[in-house]
């Protein structure tokens, strides 16, 4: 049993708990935080009532106001694109040449071009341009297609080999082992030549049969000096710059299968003046002509 309380004069009234002879006294919360709690209540519905709040099974309430961090982004995105509305409008029209002597233009072509190069190129090209096997580097002055800035637009707007636009650049390798266009001794004897022209072949005794093999079947792309034929996009085998590969194995495989590297056009994904700002940043990275 608990003992009878000890109450003086002016004490608040108990809540009539006991523990252990301990009573509480029935003290009203204080008013400053009945407020801040009556306040947070009020701000808690309103502002699920307001803003995008209660789960559902497809997304969340959408609240009355509409919005969302989506559209942040949108908002900023629109307001980048209006105050850069006029310099793209410039961008566009100004004849592709006379860009590079456009001081502004140009650096505004430069930076906005390497914004969509490493959102839409870096994949196959690498962040620095530096390319992979197939995907040629695009920092040397070793150009299949050309570098000079018409070229090079050119080559990015329409693509190269693919089916998407008539424009595209387009030229096919034979496959000469595939479809039995040489034999396999002969195969050989070309890629040793092919070898010879920039380093060390694997069997010096076939290179000069190579060479006849050379100019018979591979000069009209290549060009008889091996300097390879921009028109159609045939490399340069001189070089030492293989954008395949230059060992023995690569080679014979080249030989054999033929290669048919694509690019997709861009003239559909990215505005004319985006076209323009990244080709003008690829023609500055140090190659261009
Ligand atoms: C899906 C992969 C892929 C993407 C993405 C891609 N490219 Fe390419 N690109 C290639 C391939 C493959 C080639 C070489 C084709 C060939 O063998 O002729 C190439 C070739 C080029 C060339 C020609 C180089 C030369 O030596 O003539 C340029 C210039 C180029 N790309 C620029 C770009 C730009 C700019 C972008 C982004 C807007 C881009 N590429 C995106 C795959 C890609
Ligand atoms: C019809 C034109 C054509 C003929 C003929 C041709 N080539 Fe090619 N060759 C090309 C093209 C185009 C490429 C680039 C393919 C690509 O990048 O997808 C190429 C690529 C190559 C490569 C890869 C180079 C590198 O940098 O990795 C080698 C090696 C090569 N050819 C050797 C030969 C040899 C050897 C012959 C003759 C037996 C020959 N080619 C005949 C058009 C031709």
């Amino acid at each position: 049993m608990s003992k009878p309380s000890v109450k003086h004069k002016g004490d608040p009234d108990t809540t009539g708990h006991v523990w252990d002879g301990i009573e509480e006294f029935d003290n009203p919360m204080p008013r400053w935080w009945l407020w801040t709690l009556y306040v947070c209540i009020f701000w808690a519905i309103a502002y699920t009532i307001a803003y995008p709040a209660w789960p559902m099974i497809k997304g969340a309430t959408p609240g009355l106001l509409g919005w969302s961090t989506r559209g942040d982004v949108q908002a900023d995105i629109d307001a980048v694109n209006e105050s850069n509305a006029a310099i793209n409008a410039r961008l566009a029209s100004t004849d592709l040449t006379a860009i590079g002597d456009d001081g502004e233009l140009n650096t505004f072509a430069v930076s906005s071009g390497a914004a969509v190069f490493l959102t839409w190129c870096a994949q196959c090209h690498g962040s620095g341009a530096a390319g992979a096997k197939g995907y040629p580097n695009l920092l040397d002055d070793d150009w299949l297609w050309g570098g000079d800035i018409e070229s090079i637009h050119t080559t990015i707007s329409h693509g190269i080999r693919t089916e998407d636009d008539d424009d595209a650049r387009y030229s096919e390798m034979p496959a000469f082992g595939r479809d039995e266009l040489l034999e396999r001794g002969e195969i050989d004897q070309v890629v040793n030549y092919v070898m010879s022209l920039s380093g060390t072949p694997q069997d010096a005794s076939q290179v000069e049969a190579g060479a006849v093999i050379f100019a018979d079947n591979c000069a009209a792309c290549h060009a008889e000096d091996a300097t390879g034929d921009r028109d159609q996009g045939a490399p340069n085998l001189k070089d030492a710059i293989w954008l395949w590969g230059g060992d023995y194995a690569t080679l014979t495989q080249t030989v054999n299968n033929a290669r048919f590297g694509v690019m997709p056009n861009w003239n559909t994904r990215l505005s004319e003046a985006q076209v323009r700002a990244v080709a003008i940043y690829v023609h500055q990275l140090g190659g261009g002509e």
